[in-house]
């Protein structure tokens, strides 16, 4: 049997995979607004598996399969039988025979690792603890559609060193940018769970407003991820000063963009004017999201594509 292509971090693509699927997106994403049909995938279907909540994840990834002429089928621990204990590795067997491609939400990495295992079709992480790369694909796909190639470029990131932190680190890796990060005492990058292979490209800095000086984008996520909920009075008091706000902004490079994964708390991680300012581009980030991974799922499931 031929390897399958999973997606489980950002890092299981190329630097040359990733550039292609930039290029498709740009294709794809015109032939959409222009109302032009593409069904590559009539009569393939997606299981999208959460145990955990979402609303871009799951939109995006339902609209983006019918959009390409296949259909998508929404399953969550409450009403399958992995909610009762059935073994995941069980599960990946049974739903890979049905279906051609599976979007996993879920805990810990291992769990998904151990489903792509036991997987005839490809998987997709949509978002772990330790990773979110289909958002991170739709942030430098953004990125680029605004400001052009991002190589050589620094991106500040302010905040957790969580699964967001995670992949712009092995993005910054593979495509050969730099990332600032400041994260409060005790929440710092942890480079093996992050999955890079050195420090060679990123920086760690006490002081946000230091990793904030002269980035081309300044990025935050929620103080408090989802499963980590039980540490949320803690860490609104250790975060408090990693807010990024207008003058953060300031000290960034002069056309620098905001970006934020969403859903985000205004007054916590951002200051409304930020998100809600001009260097914001978090609606674009957002849309994209259903772009990338119509290049994505087209991808995985065709392999590259003439344009
Ligand atoms: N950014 C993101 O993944 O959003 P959802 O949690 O709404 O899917
Ligand atoms: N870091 C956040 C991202 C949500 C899209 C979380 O895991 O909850």
């Amino acid at each position: 049997m031929a390897t399958i292509k999973h997606f489980l971090q950002y890092k299981d693509l190329t630097r040359s995979e990733h550039e292609y699927l930039f290029a498709r997106t740009a294709w794809l994403k015109k032939k959409f607004k222009a109302y032009e049909v593409h069904h590559p995938l009539f009569d393939r279907h997606l299981a999208m598996i959460f145990e955990k909540n979402s609303t871009r994840t799951r939109l995006s990834f339902e609209a983006g399969m019918q959009q390409l002429g296949g259909s998508s089928i929404y399953l969550n621990t409450r009403d399958t039988q992995l909610g009762r204990g059935e073994p995941v590795e069980d599960a990946a067997q049974v739903i890979s025979r049905m279906v051609d491609v599976v979007m996993i939400r879920t805990f810990e990495q291992e769990i998904i690792e151990r489903f792509a295992a036991n997987s005839r079709v490809p998987v997709i992480n949509g978002l772990t603890n330790e990773y979110h790369p289909c958002q991170v694909l739709a942030d430098i796909y953004t990125f680029i559609e605004q400001r052009g190639p991002i190589a050589g470029k620094t991106v500040a990131w302010i905040g957790d060193s969580n699964n967001m932190c995670n992949t712009w680190l092995q993005a910054a890796e593979l495509l050969d940018f730099n990332v600032h990060v400041s994260t409060p005492p005790g929440y710092e990058v942890e480079p093996e769970r992050a999955g890079v292979y050195s420090n060679a490209h990123f920086e760690q800095f006490n002081d946000p407003m230091d990793a904030a000086r002269d980035a081309h984008l300044v990025t935050t996520d929620v103080w408090t991820s989802m499963g980590f909920e039980s540490e949320n009075e803690e860490r609104k008091r250790d975060f408090a000063d990693w807010c990024v706000d207008a003058e953060m902004m300031k000290v960034a490079a002069k056309d620098a963009l905001f970006m934020h994964c969403l859903p985000a708390h205004r007054g916590e991680e951002v200051e409304a004017e930020v998100i809600d300012g001009p260097q914001s581009v978090v609606w674009e980030e957002a849309e994209n999201r259903l772009h990338v991974q119509k290049a994505l799922l087209e991808f995985l499931l065709l392999g590259e594509q003439k344009m």
